[in-house]
């Protein structure tokens, strides 16, 4: 596990557009798994003014997301498919149809898992996913007692992770109780290359138990530390509880 230290928050994005750039310059048609939640929301403005510049170009990538809420549809307000247009799709040229998010409101979940969970195999696997990370240290939406072996599927959200998403939702009681999320199985074998983002102290005590805690499903996270290739970037905040800090990369 890489982990590098940023200074602030413009600079771990900036560290994690110039990954992505790499992995779409050099991938001849470079399939991105992404993430949602307000950690990656400078990633995506900087990917834009980077396409807007023409430093960048997204025709012949492909994108899957990592999670969407059930029973929302597309264009519900806090449904992870509108985020994903507001703040990233509708501003750069990824072609629609190259676009994936799982359907939450589809009346057949455990087919449209199913069906997610080929899609991403047909595509050969995902050469760059980006994570974020839960207080809770979930990634996606696994939650603490994940089974490491889970595919796409319908998960429970916890009580904490409805807790941190009411604010999205202006009331706790209108947060959807289930998700789909790609399993931790699904993240672990088809990510090439796995980048989590995390910045805020809020993040201080899951990311140190995720990078130097031991692997376990109480921490899903942790089980990142098994993977081959994996960069975390902090912010400071994030980072001041890792207990290693000479082992690490700052920026
Ligand atoms: C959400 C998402 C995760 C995200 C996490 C952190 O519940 N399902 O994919 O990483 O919470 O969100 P934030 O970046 O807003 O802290």
């Amino acid at each position: 596990m890489n982990i590098i230290i940023a200074d602030h928050y413009d600079n771990l994005c900036e560290v994690s557009a110039d990954i992505v750039k790499k992995c779409v310059r050099t991938q001849e048609s470079a399939v991105l798994g992404l993430a949602t939640g307000s950690t990656p929301i400078g990633l995506y403005k900087k990917l834009i003014l980077d396409y807007q510049s023409g430093d960048v170009d997204f025709s012949n990538v492909t994108t899957f997301n990592l999670d969407e809420y059930v029973g929302l549809s597309r264009s519900h307000p806090e449904s992870y498919n509108k985020f994903m247009n507001d703040h990233f799709f509708q501003h750069v040229n990824i072609h629609p149809d190259n676009i994936h998010i799982p359907q939450g409101d589809h009346p057949k979940l455990e087919a449209e898992c199913k069906q997610y969970e080929d899609l991403i195999r047909y595509a050969g696997g995902i050469d760059l996913q980006i994570l974020g990370i839960g207080s809770n240290g979930h990634i996606g939406f696994n939650e603490p007692g994940s089974d490491p072996e889970a595919r796409t599927r319908v998960v429970r959200l916890s009580e904490s992770t409805i807790e941190a998403n009411a604010r999205f939702f202006g009331d706790t009681a209108l947060v959807p109780r289930l998700a789909i999320s790609m399993g931790i199985k699904t993240i672990m074998e088809f990510s090439k290359h796995i980048v989590l983002l995390a910045n805020g102290e809020e993040k201080a005590d899951a990311i140190q138990q995720m990078a130097e805690g031991p692997v376990t499903p109480d921490m899903p996270a942790s089980i990142l530390q098994t993977h081959h290739n994996v960069t975390v970037i902090v912010d400071k905040k994030a980072g001041q509880k890792l207990k290693n800090q000479s082992l690490y990369r700052t920026s």
